[in-house]
């Protein structure tokens, strides 16, 4: 019979089997390894889903494959990714990247999102990028590699793609749809408030990475007081509890001036009828969006576990964030931890905001599917808040599913009961997620590694 001691090797040989060599160097890990179906760009070595190969392998004290990553993508900053003529700016970092060989030689090929469906653009590459550098200087302390002029010019450039004036009035960053791990159409565009939490998360990051020097000065400047702001409007305006519900729900729409009490112009009857029976007494969480007479009612799952874990939610918040996930765990967690987001989009809405996309019909994929790689962030989550028992339980029924099905990329269902429709098996970002999360329940301490002070 096998045992979770098995299952745990087993992901270890096949985390291995993914890593992508260049000139002899191990440098990124693949996104799938399914030999059934046609690889698409899942033989690529994608930014966002290597940092959980990259956060178990800095938890088991191997860093090298992490230092090749982050030099080798930062190279790539100067690539000039092009659709049609135009050319989207230098502080972008790809989405993904292979090795392709021509001529017997060996060749880093990385997509900026020119390649990718619908040509999105991978927003959160940048962030978890700087998020990913601080915790490999951290683990490593390779203030050689940090201190590198190439990489606090990476680091500026990515920030400066961030922080530029655009037509904002917010403090949050405004994107297009579908540019981070959802990167399909799904209402995510605006001020989404994934992409918002990484950025909080880079920013704080940036301040312990940058030097103090005269070059970084004004960037410096610019990171603190965006911080502040977006921390500010984040905890203000995103934050929903039965105490908040009431107070929108009585909101006055239509006022004008600077002092008013609704300041997004929210009206009461967008405030969809699941939520008031849904919303447990003593949990809350932030916001999916905020934006002109916009509040997206849906939670979502990396903004709000990672909100937790970088301190940007107060103490009472999380807690409050983890007695909803206690108290929902059907919707949220069910056969397999956990939802990407609840709510699924259904009926008219679905056409309307997904364009009819049929891989995200309602309860599958981005729509309300369980992904396992997410079972690391509750674990995380629940560890920061000390909420052990939450972090067991979801890792005990993640094991019962992971161990006979061979680590699917994503789960369908209300209750996620159903192998996706189109998911992958050995999705690595699944098996790095398990390992991340196992290595944190046997080594509470690398959870330093993502965490911040409250501030
Ligand atoms: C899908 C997911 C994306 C992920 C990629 C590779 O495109 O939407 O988040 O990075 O697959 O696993």
């Amino acid at each position: 019979m096998r045992t979770t001691n098995n299952l745990v090797s087993e992901a270890w040989t096949l985390l291995e089997k993914s890593i992508i060599y260049y000139h002899g160097r191990p440098i990124g890990t693949v996104a799938a390894m399914d030999p059934g179906l046609n690889a698409l760009n899942y033989d690529q070595c994608f930014v966002r889903d290597f940092v959980l190969s990259a956060l178990a392998f800095l938890m088991n004290g191997k860093p090298e494959i992490v230092r090749n990553f982050l030099v080798e993508t930062l190279a790539m900053q100067s690539h000039e990714p092009q659709i049609d003529s135009f050319k989207p700016g230098p502080g972008l970092m790809p989405a993904s990247f292979k090795v392709e060989f021509q001529d017997g030689e060996e060749y880093l090929i990385a997509d900026f999102g020119e390649h990718a469906i619908a040509k999105v653009p991978p927003i959160d590459s940048g962030l978890w990028w700087i998020i990913l550098l601080r915790a490999y200087v951290k683990f490593t302390d390779d203030i050689s590699l940090l201190h590198q002029r190439e990489f606090q010019q990476g680091i500026k450039l990515i920030l400066q793609m961030c922080l530029v004036h655009r037509f904002a009035m917010y403090p949050t960053m405004l994107v297009p749809d579908g540019s981070f791990m959802i990167d399909r159409r799904m209402g995510v565009y605006e001020h989404p408030l994934e992409i918002q939490v990484l950025f909080y998360a880079a920013l704080r990051a940036s301040k312990e990475l940058l030097l103090p020097n005269e070059e970084n000065a004004s960037c410096i400047h610019s990171v603190n007081q965006r911080l502040a702001s977006l921390t500010y409007h984040l905890r203000e305006y995103y934050w929903i509890d039965l105490n908040r519900l009431n107070e929108i729900y009585r909101f006055k729409g239509d006022e004008f001036g600077k002092e008013v009490a609704n300041r997004f112009n929210i009206y009461a009857n967008s405030i969809p009828t699941w939520l008031t029976e849904w919303l447990p007494d003593t949990g809350g969480y932030l916001a999916g969006n905020l934006g002109p007479g916009r509040m997206d009612f849906r939670f979502f799952t990396v903004g709000n576990m990672m909100a937790i874990i970088t301190s940007l939610a107060s103490e009472q918040e999380s807690q409050s964030i983890m007695n909803l996930i206690e108290q929902r765990w059907s919707d949220l967690v069910g056969y397999m931890p956990m939802k990407i987001c609840f709510p699924a989009l259904e009926g008219m809405e679905w056409r309307i905001v997904t364009g009819c996309d049929p891989k995200n019909i309602p309860w599958s994929y981005h729509n309300g599917g369980n992904w396992p790689v997410l079972l690391w962030l509750v674990v995380a989550a629940a560890q920061k808040t000390n909420r052990l028992e939450l972090a067991h339980k979801a890792i005990e029924i993640a094991e019962i599913r992971l161990m006979q099905d061979k680590w699917p990329e994503y789960y369908d269902g209300k209750n996620g009961r159903l192998i996706g429709k189109q998911a992958r098996i050995y999705q690595t970002w699944t098996i790095g997620g398990y390992l991340v999360a196992k290595e944190l329940i046997s080594n509470p301490s690398h959870l330093e590694l993502l965490c911040f002070d409250f501030e």
